[in-house]
């Protein structure tokens, strides 16, 4: 059976394998999808044992069936730098969360993040044309984002970092794809139409020292991280009475979809599956 897998390290929290086997099921597809803890210091020679076998990760029976992986923290750079062929997003993004095998059997990257955001929004029935985007944060995770929402030509996007330098970088990459630049938290003063969070602060239950001018009574917010409670950056924004809050569960779902979508040529429905992983 054609073999799947989420790679991290640590990996046990991943609920990439529900969502993929509840695709398979759904689309009536035989595959088998499971999650892996790569080593940190050998991360290409998992990967290539994994889809090419080399025998020392993976059993002699595995061999031709690895298809695709699913690549989650701290390997989606390395992922990138793995690949044979990139998209064009996935050049931009600077890392990949999906690998697969072409025609010529080389391995390629996608990076369906940013994707997943953007439909996940769009699911809401939430256009971003013509909108003022604020994104807070300049990592890895914001830069994945990057290319698929200017795509959706948005009036302007502004990226802010707790350092502004970081931010800079990252407008600095994708100036020429729309009306994008960067900010510190202490010059945000005016409301957004969408805010999204992509900062680590979440994780850690703190907020970015911002102030509520960036939000109206009319404002998404949209935290990419994702808790069983409201996340404290949707909090303190529920707080302020903006229009409506949202966490990234939706965003993992779609991100999955995307992936399965480049792997199996079926795009799943995932309305039901963000429902079931909402309630479980
Ligand atoms: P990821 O891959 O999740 O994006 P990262 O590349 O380490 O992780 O980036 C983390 C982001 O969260 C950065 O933008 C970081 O801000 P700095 O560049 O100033 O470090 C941001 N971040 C983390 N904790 C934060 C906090 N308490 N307040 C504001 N920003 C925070």
């Amino acid at each position: 059976m054609d073999q799947y897998a989420v790679v991290g390290n640590p990996i046990s929290h991943s609920k990439s394998p529900l969502i993929h086997t509840l695709f398979a099921k759904q689309c009536s597809q035989e595959l088998e999808y499971s999650k892996l803890e790569s080593p940190l210091n050998g991360f290409s020679d998992f990967v290539n044992d994994f889809f090419y076998g080399n025998g020392n990760y993976f059993a002699e029976s595995h061999q031709g069936l690895g298809k695709g992986l699913n690549v989650t923290v701290p390997f989606k750079e390395q992922a990138w730098s793995l690949c044979s062929q990139l998209s064009d997003g996935a050049k931009l993004a600077g890392a990949v969360n999906t690998l697969y095998l072409n025609d010529q059997n080389k391995i390629c990257g996608e990076n369906t993040d940013g994707i997943g955001l953007v439909r996940d929004i769009k699911n809401q029935g939430i256009s971003f044309e013509g909108k003022k985007i604020l994104i807070i944060g300049a990592g890895g995770a914001v830069r994945g984002v990057l290319q698929p929402i200017l795509n959706e030509m948005p009036e302007k996007v502004v990226v802010a970092n707790r350092t502004l330098s970081k931010a800079d970088a990252l407008v600095a990459i994708f100036s020429e794809l729309g009306d994008v630049s960067s900010s510190g938290f202490d010059q945000l003063n005016e409301p957004f139409d969408i805010v999204i969070n992509g900062t680590s602060a979440s994780l850690g239950g703190q907020l970015p020292d911002i102030s509520s001018a960036i939000f109206s009574s009319s404002t998404i917010v949209y935290d990419m991280m994702y808790a069983k409670a409201l996340t404290v950056f949707n909090a303190w924004a529920k707080e302020q009475g903006v229009r409506a809050v949202y966490d990234g569960l939706g965003m993992l779902v779609e991100q999955a979809a995307e992936a399965f979508f480049i792997w199996r040529g079926i795009r799943p429905k995932t309305e039901e599956v963000i429902q079931l992983l909402r309630e479980a």
